[in-house]
């Protein structure tokens, strides 16, 4: 049995943007192929089992039409109904038990985040074909691939995405999509059905993309002449919004500004199986006919549909040139052929690809925490899937924020504690680094109310005594002396790149780099790096082009050297961007103690410091500007409460 990698298609995001152009190069590979009758053998010997816990007609025979069409075979059960999920056996047990009869799995199911959890319980590859109201990035590779052919491009467009945006998949993947490629979006919701937050925060924090908020009467102009009223935007829909998306930064964009012209219609029918009560319909729904196309922005946008469509489509549309859906639906089999075909080029290649941004740290806060979600699948498979969150952006908020690592809803507690010295504290924003570095330690405990914790046998948290270890005079003369230790060693400072951890790193690579300049009379540009930040953790400070590292002498800059982790991290994502000639690593405080092996080549002041002392930087974010005697300080405290071991360990 021929064996691939285990790359998995679970979201759009998945995918590289050139890995999409390759998909997209290859489809028509394979249209020009079906057209010319020839038999293809790329798949030969391979086996694809279809696992399709929901209705399908496209997705399901067009993925099982292209295995055949390579060659390949198919195996799957008619009816997931019929198998032992019906006996109530786990998608787990399922898919490890298919996954030795088969070299490729397509999974659909009803619950979010379903596909995650076969991916990770599947030995082979698994592709999503629809997870709950999650994601279809196959079905979004069909809809761009047709989109591009119609429109010879993709950034740029606009796109007006209209009806269920809240439980439509297809619309989530397509989002990421259309954001990533440059496109601009505009929603046209059915009332209540808005795109929900957790998409659009994963474009707004990971993209750095912001939403422009359009009236009912601005959104009717945008079809021009009046005529949007064709989708039967009445007033009874009050939420009308418009998000605007670009590779460039949005400020330029006035707000509620309609864009020159529409490209394209993408139209999705109620997602009626997922609405708490199937029998309720809504007042009105989008209904698109011919009159939509009619107005001057209008006339040459093309109509999609992911298909099935029930009333929101005129069939009186079908002939008409723009309408689109059809070749979106019989694009599935060469597209889908392509994306086998990109699996087959992975394991020629044979190397496992590096994951597009390294995985924010997971963890289970103990004790166990529900997902707010009722549709995510660890409510739904708990017997052996335990909760799992990754950290949230909760900047400016008194709570911190979980992001469930299945579905991405969001989820927020109000007390942290530390599982081993059994304390528990209020969060706010002073506290995030411990909690990440509790995180690592795997000793992360979050509470609801104080009342929780100390049922949980938690105590409210002291600490000992602050002492200022370095004031703003000695902080200044540290990093004047980092910055001639750079500029002596590293004499050719029009090749650096200075490149700041979040947030304290930053702060103190630009101070770096003004020093340098200073000295050298060249502005080396600044990076900032989050490595909390999964999809967009690099930003140049200045703005402009990212900048390629490769052949670069990198000076990666943190406050604290604790335990090397963050530095770990941020050389890592260094490493995806780019092959640097050298990274140097450049510290204020080095603690003196690591768990990782990484020796700073510049510190500012070495601190020897025991595992129970806490030191803390502290920097005016903008002391260039301020009037005031700089705050900053560097403090040094310890917890002074007598650890007391868990019963058990984690
Ligand atoms: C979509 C789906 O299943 O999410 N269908 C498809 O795969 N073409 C859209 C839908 O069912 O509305």
């Amino acid at each position: 049995m021929r064996s691939l990698l285990k790359c998995d298609l679970v979201s759009i995001d998945d995918l590289t943007l050139p890995e999409i152009e390759r998909i997209f190069v290859l489809a028509d590979d394979f249209a020009v192929a079906l057209e010319r009758g020839e038999k293809l053998k790329a798949a030969d010997g391979l086996i694809m089992a279809t696992l399709f816990y929901e209705p399908s007609t496209r997705t399901r025979l067009s993925f099982e039409s292209a295995m055949h069409r390579l060659g390949g075979s198919v195996i799957s059960s008619a009816d997931m109904h019929a198998s032992s999920a019906a006996k109530g056996e786990s998608l787990a047990d399922t898919v490890r038990v298919v996954g030795s009869y088969a070299d490729l799995i397509v999974v659909r199911h009803p619950r979010d985040g379903a596909a995650r959890v076969a991916a990770e319980y599947a030995p082979c590859p698994v592709f999503n074909a629809g997870d709950g109201s999650r994601e279809h990035p196959s079905q979004t590779l069909c809809d761009l691939y047709i989109l591009r052919k119609r429109k010879g491009q993709l950034k740029g467009l606009t796109v007006a995405i209209c009806g269920d945006l809240k439980f439509g998949r297809t619309v989530h993947s397509l989002i990421y999509a259309l954001a990533r490629f440059g496109a601009n979006i505009v929603t046209v919701p059915q009332a209540g059905m808005e795109v929900p937050d957790y998409v659009l925060e994963r474009i707004a924090i990971e993209r750095n993309y912001r939403f422009s908020t359009v009236s009912m009467g601005e959104l009717s102009s945008l079809a021009g002449d009046g005529r949007l009223d064709a989708l039967y935007l009445t007033p009874k829909a009050p939420h009308q919004m418009a998000l605007f998306t670009s590779d460039l930064p949005l400020s330029d964009l006035p707000s509620g500004k309609a864009p020159a012209t529409l490209d394209a219609f993408y139209v999705t029918r109620l997602q009626r199986e997922r609405l708490p009560d199937r029998n309720t319909s809504p007042e009105s729904y989008v209904h698109f006919d011919a009159r939509a196309l009619k107005g001057s922005r209008s006339q040459g946008a093309v109509v999609m549909h992911p298909l099935p469509r029930t009333d929101e489509l005129a069939y009186e549309l079908d002939n008409d040139p723009r309408a689109a859906y059809f070749e979106q639906a019989a694009a599935g089999v060469p597209v889908r052929m392509a994306l086998i075909g990109w699996l087959l080029e992975q394991a020629a290649r044979g190397e496992q690809r590096h994951p597009l941004a390294p995985a924010a740290p997971r963890f289970r806060p103990q004790p166990a925490l529900r997902c707010a979600n009722s549709n995510c699948v660890t409510r739904h498979e708990s017997a052996y899937l335990a909760p799992r969150f990754t950290l949230a952006r909760s900047s400016g908020r008194s709570r911190l924020m979980l992001r469930c690592d299945f579905c991405e809803r969001e989820l927020s507690a109000e007390f942290v504690g530390h599982v081993r010295t059994r304390r528990f504290y209020r969060f706010d924003e002073h506290l995030r680094g411990y909690v990440r570095q509790w995180i690592d330690e795997k000793s992360l405990a979050v509470f609801e109310s104080v009342k929780q914790a100390e049922e949980n046998g938690y105590e409210p948290y002291r600490r000992g005594p602050q002492r200022e270890i370095m004031n703003a005079t000695e902080i200044a003369r540290a990093l004047d002396e980092l910055a001639a230790q750079v500029v002596t060693d590293l004499p050719d400072a029009g090749n650096l790149v200075i490149a700041g951890i979040i947030s304290h790193g930053a702060l103190i690579a630009l101070r770096l780099r003004e020093l340098i300049e200073a000295r050298t009379a060249v502005r080396p540009p600044c990076l900032t790096l989050d490595v909390y930040n999964t999809a967009d953790p690099v930003r140049l400070i200045d703005g402009g082009d990212e900048i390629d590292v490769t052949g670069r002498t990198v000076i990666l800059v943190d406050d604290v050297m604790h335990t090397g982790w963050t530095v770990q991290r941020a050389m890592a994502i260094l490493w995806q961007r780019g092959r640097p000639a050298a990274v140097k690593l450049a510290v204020l405080i080095d603690r003196g103690h690591r768990a990782i092996p990484i020796r700073p080549n510049y510190v500012g002041k070495n601190i020897p410091t025991a595992q129970s002392e806490r030191v803390q930087v502290r920097l005016d974010p903008d002391p260039g500007d301020s009037q005031h005697k700089s705050a900053d300080r560097v403090v040094i405290y310890s917890i002074l409460e007598s650890i007391k071991e868990p019963a058990a360990a984690p």
